[in-house]
């Protein structure tokens, strides 16, 4: 996979150097260009921003700078359709990230991202481009960064292990939380390694059971636990057929129950007297 990222700040991006996406790069899985966005500036300050049409605080990036950029990277290699390039705008005004798009982008020949400072770029240059290639504009997350290049960070390394031959065990994705497909959308529950105690903490019995069943069950009963404790709207999302009856009664020992008609599972209020 390429990925080409034009920023103010590459050096931002010096992380991609390590861990997981630093290796894959090492071994030819991902092909990474930072370009820095004021190569293509021609005035003597380097200018990439200007006041906002309209009025308003802050400032707006400029057109030309990206319409220059984009082009010149895309002049290497550019063909449309399914072979060609998607852009990637982070911006907390775009469609929330989720391991189902990391999985859409993880599919993609090329990625080009257009982290933006300030209020964000020009809307043309989004407009310009969306005629030629796929533009996803993506939010990580309900908070306002200072620029999108930590959200790179952030989406490079979700699409980048699930790429062929990045993680050393290609099942470790599958029983991802949030993997899509997955019967329900659960968050993974606790997990312990050696040694079997520590400062007086064990581990639970049936982990050393050796009892494959038992095992997967508990895992599945921890899930379903941090699952309502931490995200009740995922399990408020999954439909009554999405739990068999061991789920069902771990669902009801944690206040659960399915609504009038079963479609769906909901917590039990206290009803009060
Ligand atoms: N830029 C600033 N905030 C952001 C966010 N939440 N997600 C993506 N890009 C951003």
């Amino acid at each position: 996979m390429r990925l080409d990222v034009v920023t103010i700040f590459p050096e931002y991006l010096e992380p991609l150097n390590v861990s997981l996406v630093g290796k894959a790069r090492a071994r030819g899985q991902l092909d990474v260009h930072v370009h820095d966005l004021r190569q293509w500036t021609y005035d003597r300050h380097n200018t990439v921003d200007d006041t906002p049409y309209g009025g308003g605080p802050g400032m707006v990036m400029k057109t030309e700078p990206w319409g220059d950029a984009l082009d010149s990277l895309l002049a290497d290699g550019y063909e449309a359709g399914d072979g060609g390039p998607v852009l990637v705008v982070p911006t907390p005004s775009g469609r929330p990230f989720t391991q189902e798009l990391a999985v859409e982008l993880s599919e993609r020949p090329w990625l080009v991202f257009t982290p933006a400072r300030y209020e964000g770029i020009d809307r043309r240059v989004m407009d310009e481009y969306a005629a030629r290639m796929p533009v996803y504009e993506v939010s990580i997350g309900d908070y306002v960064l200072a620029g999108g290049e930590a959200a790179v960070l952030v989406i490079t390394e979700a699409v980048a292990r699930l790429l062929p031959g990045v993680l050393g065990n290609a099942a470790s994705h599958r029983d991802d939380s949030f993997a899509p497909g997955a019967m329900a959308n659960l968050l993974e529950g606790p997990v312990y390694t050696k040694p079997p105690e520590w400062r007086g903490r064990g581990i639970p019995d049936v982990l050393l059971s050796g009892h494959h069943g038992k095992i997967a069950r508990w895992r599945r009963d921890e899930a379903l636990r941090r699952t309502a404790l931490n995200r009740p709207d995922l399990l408020e999302r999954c439909a009554a057929a999405d739990f068999d009856k061991k789920d069902r009664e771990m669902l009801s020992i944690l206040g659960w129950a399915p609504e009038p008609g079963g479609r769906f599972w909901r917590k039990v209020q206290d009803v009060e007297e």
